[in-house]
């Protein structure tokens, strides 16, 4: 098992490890005070881990006052879900020391973490990430949030869990789409800072779900987010960083009307800001094909069809836009990137030299 220490306002561990699962009761009474406490995952995950969770948490000694499903999906992280799971956790009578435990992918992490930041102004939850997104992402950092119509992860707050359990026996049976979405964020933290997750990411059983070095690669993974995170906790500064290729992306998934996933819009973004980066001269060329070569890897593209103007066009209604321009997150290096503020004419130069063929 490898332990990864966070150092935020509250402190908390990500414990990663085959077969943790059916050890999160005994792990999480070491920090939660209550004995009764909600599980909260989508239709897919409850029906394959709810049970072993629940088998887990009741050998513990805790009190599984509701076992609470909502339909798969990121249609689902809305107002109205957020407000179902409120209800059941007051039927449920939860009181302020009890817990709600996470068990699912990015969407029941950010939703089940804002119903625990909401009820009773903050009650203690565990993740349980089960898609590898969510290993090496949203489960550690503490943002939680649900979409408006007006846009994602509108409404949410900052609430850090108690515990991440992160069992990779889980990958087993997430689909290959999937298993994509989390690779573009690892090669993301790869180009933030390589050693030694780039060598690890060139072995050849990389993706062997059932292998020992996947396991490894999350580790680093979380590792380099807790120390982004651990360095600005409430996003004034450098957590920026994270972004490495979001601001193009999540262009492309608007512009594609979400019909590219998240994980290849971000894989399109990082190849377009580093080729922009390289041919500007400030960045290592050397960058190029260490990144193509990841991404082909691990099913993910480097080329997207929109033209200049459109993607600029979306990329100004980012939400991390202001109103005259945004922080990017320009690579000088694989390995090494740095933060700068720029205009939305500079950003479309780089979007025009980064999509030149
Ligand atoms: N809070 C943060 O810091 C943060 C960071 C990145 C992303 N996010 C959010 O995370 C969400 C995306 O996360 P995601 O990609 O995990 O989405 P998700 O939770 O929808 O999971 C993706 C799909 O995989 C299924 N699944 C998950 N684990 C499985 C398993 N072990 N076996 C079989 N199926 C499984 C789910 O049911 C779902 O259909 C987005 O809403 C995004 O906004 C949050
Ligand atoms: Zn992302």
């Amino acid at each position: 098992m490898k332990t990864i220490d966070v150092r935020t306002g509250v402190p908390y561990q990500v414990l990663i490890g085959r077969g943790l699962l059916a050890e999160t009761g005994r792990l999480a009474k070491k920090v939660l005070r209550g004995r009764r406490t909600v599980i909260v995952g989508d239709s897919n995950v409850m029906p394959l881990y709810g049970e072993a969770l629940r088998t887990s948490l009741e050998a513990a000694g805790y009190d599984v006052a509701d076992a609470v499903t909502f339909r798969a999906g990121e249609a689902s992280k809305n107002p109205k879900v957020l407000v179902d799971v409120l209800n059941r956790l007051a039927a449920a009578r939860l009181n302020r020391s009890d817990s709600v435990m996470a068990l699912g992918g990015g969407v029941t992490g950010d939703m089940a973490g804002l119903a625990a930041a909401l009820y009773q102004r903050g009650i203690d939850f565990v993740q349980i990430p089960t898609s590898l997104l969510a290993m090496v992402d949203s489960s550690v950092g503490g943002k939680t949030a649900v979409n408006l119509a007006r846009g994602k992860n509108l409404m949410g707050a900052f609430h850090q869990p108690r515990l991440v359990v992160c069992d990779p026996e889980c990958l087993k049976t997430l689909p290959k789409r999937e298993m994509s979405n989390g690779w573009a964020e690892i090669i993301k933290y790869a180009m933030l800072r390589s050693d030694p997750l780039l060598a690890l990411l060139k072995d050849p059983k990389a993706d062997a779900v059932d292998g020992p070095v996947i396991e490894k690669i999350v580790a680093e993974c979380v590792g380099i987010k807790r120390d982004i995170v651990s360095d600005d906790e409430f996003e004034k500064g450098s957590r920026a960083l994270l972004n490495l290729g979001h601001t193009v992306g999540h262009a492309v998934e608007r512009l594609s009307r979400f019909r590219v996933p998240h994980g290849r819009a971000v894989g399109i973004g990082t190849a377009v800001i580093t080729r922009a980066a390289v041919r500007s001269g400030t960045c290592e060329p050397q960058a190029l094909p260490e990144l193509y070569a990841l991404l082909k890897r691990f099913g993910l593209t480097d080329r997207c069809n929109y033209e200049p103007a459109a993607l600029l066009e979306a990329a100004r209604s980012d939400k991390k836009a202001s109103d005259t321009g945004i922080t990017a997150v320009l690579p000088e290096a694989f390995g090494r990137c740095r933060l700068e503020k720029i205009s939305f004419a500079k950003l479309g130069e780089l979007i025009e030299l980064g999509l030149k063929r």
